[in-house]
C-alpha cells in the first residue's frame, strides 16, 4: 500500500519560493531527526539548488543519539552545506544558526549587506516551534516592505540578519514508499491519508529489526523481535487491554498506542532511517 497523499496548493508554495530566493543567501530546511530523508521535500533542493543550505535536524531529543551525528556528517559532506541538530529544549538556538549561516555564507554581513535568510519544513516539524523560540529571543518585525505578504514573517536575528518564514506551506512529497510510512508515524501526514494498522505494522516491522531491546521493554512482551508484524501487534493490544467483545483485539486501538508511544518518545530514542537505508530506497528504483 502506498500512502495516499493529495497535497494541494503546492504549485503555489513553489512559486512563492522561487520568488523569494532570488534574494536570499542561505536556505534552511527544518528536518525531523527521526527521518532526515524522508522530511526533506526535494522540491526545496530543485527550487534552491544553487544556494548554500543549512539542515537543522529538530526534534533530535526525539531520534537515536548514536545515529544524528551520522546524517549529520552525512549533510555536512556536501557542498555548500552545513547541518546541525537542534531540539525545543535550547532556550537561545539564534546564536548557533546564526553562525552556521554566516561560515556558509561569509560575504555577507554588516548593515550594508545584512545576511538574508528563508526558513523551510514541512508541517509539524518544528517550524513555528522554533520561531517562536528565536521571537522570544528577540521581538519580531513583520515586513511592511514591499513584495513581503501579510502571509510572510521577518525575523530580525541581530542587526544584519533576516530571517523569512516560507510563504505558503511546504507540504511532505512522497518520492519513495519507505518514506510514506515513515512521514505518517511521524505525524506529518494527515490521518485521513493513510491506514494506521498498515503503518503501525511498517512501524514494527522497523522497531523490531533495529530497536527490538526498546519494543521489548517498552510493551513488556517477551520475544518480540521474534513475533510477526501483526502477532505483535495483536499482543500490544492484549497487554494494554484494547480488545472488542469476545477477546478480539481491537487492531486500530493497538495502532495508535505504537504510533503515540512512537511520536512522544515513550518507546525510546529512535530513528527511522539511516543516509545508507535511505540512499538505498532511493536506489532501489520505489521511486512513486
Ligand atoms: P510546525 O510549525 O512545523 O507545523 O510544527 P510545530 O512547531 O507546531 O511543532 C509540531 C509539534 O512538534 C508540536 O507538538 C511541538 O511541540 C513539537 N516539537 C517541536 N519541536 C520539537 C522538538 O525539538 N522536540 C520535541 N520533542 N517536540 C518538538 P504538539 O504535540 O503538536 O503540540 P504541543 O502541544 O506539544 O505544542
Amino acid at each position: 500500500m502506498a500512502i495516499q497523499w493529495f497535497p494541494g496548493h503546492m504549485h503555489l508554495t513553489r512559486k512563492a519560493i522561487a520568488e523569494r530566493v532570488a534574494e536570499i543567501d542561505v536556505v534552511i530546511e527544518l528536518l525531523d531527526a527521526r527521518l532526515p530523508g524522508s522530511s526533506a521535500n526535494p522540491m526545496l533542493a530543485e527550487l534552491t539548488g544553487h544556494k548554500p543550505g543549512l539542515k537543522v535536524l529538530n526534534k533530535q531529543d526525539l531520534a537515536d543519539p548514536e545515529r544524528t551525528p551520522a546524517w549529520l556528517a552525512h549533510y555536512n559532506a556536501q557542498p555548500a552545506t552545513r547541518a546541525i541538530g537542534l531540539d525545543a529544549s535550547q532556550a537561545a538556538p539564534a546564536r548557533r544558526l546564526i553562525d552556521a549561516c554566516r561560515e556558509l555564507a561569509p560575504q555577507r554581513g554588516g548593515l550594508a549587506k545584512p545576511m538574508r535568510v528563508l526558513i523551510c519544513g514541512i508541517p509539524n516539524v518544528g517550524k513555528s516551534t522554533l520561531i517562536n523560540t528565536l521571537v522570544g529571543t528577540r521581538k519580531a518585525r513583520t515586513g511592511d516592505e514591499a513584495g513581503i505578504t501579510k502571509l510572510e514573517q521577518r525575523i530580525v536575528l541581530a542587526d544584519d540578519f533576516y530571517l523569512w518564514d516560507t510563504p505558503g506551506v511546504l507540504w511532505p512529497r512522497i518520492i519513495v514508499a519507505q518514506s510514506g510510512y515513515n512521514l505518517a508515524a511521524s505525524g506529518a501526514i494527515g490521518r485521513n491519508a493513510f491506514d494506521e494498522e498498515i503503518v503501525a505494522l511498517e512501524l514494527l516491522g522497523y522497531l523490531k529489526r533495529h530497536y527490538a531491546g526498546l519494543l521489548e521493554a517498552r510493551f513488556r512482551i517477551e520475544g518480540a523481535a521474534g513475533l510477526a508484524d501483526e502477532a505483535l501487534l495483536e499482543a500490544i493490544g492484549r497487554q494494554r487491554g484494547a480488545l472488542l467483545g469476545k477477546g478480539r483485539v481491537n487492531l486500530q486501538k493497538a495502532a495508535e498506542i505504537v504510533m503515540n508511544e512512537f511520536r512522544s518518545g515513550t518507546l525510546g530514542r529512535i530513528t527511522l532511517e539511516t543516509p545508507e537505508e535511505f540512499a538505498q530506497w532511493l536506489a532501489a528504483g520505489q521511486l512513486l
